[in-house]
């Protein structure tokens, strides 16, 4: 017998349906901080973090969001101490295997996007089982950035192309924004509506550089493990009082 899923949470009166963002992308960031300020390792806000991830995850799906992309390990993050690093990859292994069944109760679709060649060996099989068991879910499209930066995708994409004008497949008239966005990791998906970055830095730091180019940016001094729903809905509220010009001026 399967489980029942969760009760789903009403989307709030204040929130318009048709215009919530189809695609939400998260820079998680303020575990350390979190941790220190309570005399904790940082290790323990990152554990904390998961339990925002996750609520958020279940928020969305609820709430009808089409896809979440939260960025969990930049290219950068290997310049950490080692013993954060390989905590990061045993704790990505161990939430992937723990949360897979309730992924399938609640129709996730879980993919990653970044190198993930250089992943340690175990965390790679367990996204290789977590990806195939979840492809036949119809629900929201769930992107995790694991050893993901902005340039080093955009530089994967040009080898790529260039590779294909090399053997003749292509031809460089061709090469459009179109043609180059199928080479990125997010072909899949529609380029992020709203982005929040949480613990006040007022920066991307590598992240999605390309398919950020006009998405609103909401940006809280929450630190991530303290991100509730009751923040997510302001967020959502901010993102609703935007006038999006996409570089044009608004219809008079
Ligand atoms: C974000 O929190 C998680 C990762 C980058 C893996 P941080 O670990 O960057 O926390 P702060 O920014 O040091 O507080
Ligand atoms: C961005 O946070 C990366 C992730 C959230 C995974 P960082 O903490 O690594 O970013 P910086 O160092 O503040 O730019
Ligand atoms: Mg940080």
């Amino acid at each position: 017998m399967t489980a029942k899923p969760t009760a789903l949470t009403a989307l709030p009166h204040d929130l318009k349906p048709d215009l919530l963002p189809r695609h939400i992308a998260v820079i998680m960031d303020g575990n350390g901080r979190w941790a220190k300020q309570r005399g904790l390792p940082r290790i323990m806000g990152h554990r904390r973090g998961v339990d925002t991830l996750k609520k958020l995850l279940r928020c969305c799906r609820d709430w009808g969001i089409g896809a979440l992309t939260a960025y969990a390990f930049s290219t950068e993050n290997w310049g950490r101490p080692i013993g954060e690093v390989d905590f990061l990859m045993t704790l990505f292994e161990r939430v992937l295997r723990k949360e897979l069944k309730e992924m399938m109760e609640e129709d996730v679709r879980i993919q990653f996007v970044g190198d993930l060649s250089a992943l340690p060996d175990t965390l790679q099989r367990e996204i290789d089982r977590a990806v195939a068991d979840t492809q036949v879910n119809q629900g929201i499209r769930f992107s995790v950035a694991t050893n993901y930066g902005g340039r080093q995708e955009i530089l994967q994409a040009c080898r790529a192309i260039a590779d294909q004008v090399q053997q003749g497949h292509l031809a460089p008239h061709e090469i459009d924004e179109s043609l180059f966005s199928r080479y990125l990791y997010t072909s899949n998906i529609s380029d992020p509506d709203l982005l929040i970055r949480t613990s006040g830095e007022m920066r991307i730091s590598n992240f999605l550089l390309w398919q950020l180019a006009y998405s609103e940016f909401y940006i809280t001094d929450t630190l991530w493990p303290d991100f509730d729903q009751a923040e997510f809905h302001q967020a959502l509220i901010a993102y609703q009082q935007r006038h999006r010009r996409f570089g044009k001026i608004e219809n008079s």
